[in-house]
């Protein structure tokens, strides 16, 4: 290799970290906007399994956006006919994070499962993976902004704060059971009408 070829690589090298940074900052940047927008509320009522199948596809997207290589599948155990009233976009991007989170915390080829058991009022989505779980201290911060354990693949720690945020704005409530070492089930339950629209 003479010197040229090593002031490309050089160059090449710079020139990569300079776009993962700036990808970086762009999706704390998305994050923060999501936030600062969510007060805009559009109730509608909606199917509540089209609504997973475009979320686990919006995941998929995101994966490979990332360059992970996943090749597990999301199994969903639901009554298809369930419809439930909620602002689709906030429901959208609470299920893609929390649905990422859990690929994020297991082997590759680990699948998620999702189960939905509607009650009276309420319904009540499941997402259980069977990664790395959550240790005991960790379970008071990891809803606060800016935390995370993914630093070295560009993770904002905005995904479950927002998730929890959004919940919020439906009057739900976001609650988990993890074991570490043997996975998480994070569980989404939310009124299926809003009752007092904002
Ligand atoms: N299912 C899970 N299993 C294990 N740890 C989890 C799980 N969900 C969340 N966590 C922990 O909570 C932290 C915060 O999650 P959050 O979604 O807010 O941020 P992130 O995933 O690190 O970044 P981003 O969402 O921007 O990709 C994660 O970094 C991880 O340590
Ligand atoms: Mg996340």
């Amino acid at each position: 290799m003479n010197k040229q070829d090593n002031i490309d690589d050089e160059i090449s090298d710079s020139m990569k970290a300079i776009k993962q940074k700036m990808e970086y900052f762009i999706s704390i940047l998305n994050e923060l906007n999501k936030m600062t927008t969510s007060h805009y509320i559009k109730f509608e009522i909606v199917n509540l399994s089209t609504l997973l199948d475009e979320a686990i596809r919006g995941v998929k997207a995101r994966i490979i956006d990332k360059n992970i290589a996943w090749s597990g599948k999301v199994n969903v155990s639901i009554d298809k006919t369930i419809e439930i009233e909620i602002d689709r976009n906030q429901m959208y991007e609470v299920f893609v994070n929390i649905i990422k989170n859990g690929i994020e915390a297991q082997d590759m080829e680990g699948n998620i499962s999702v189960i939905v058991n509607a009650q009276n009022e309420d319904v009540i989505i499941s997402i259980q993976d069977t990664g790395c779980g959550i240790e005991e201290y960790d379970n008071d911060y990891i809803l606060d902004q800016g935390i995370t354990s993914k630093q070295d693949s560009g993770g904002t720690g905005f995904g479950l704060s927002n998730a929890h945020l959004f919940i919020n704005n439906h009057s739900g409530d976001l609650s988990w059971d993890s074991t570490p070492g043997e996975g998480t089930v994070m569980k989404i339950k939310i009124p299926k009408r809003q009752i007092n629209e904002r």
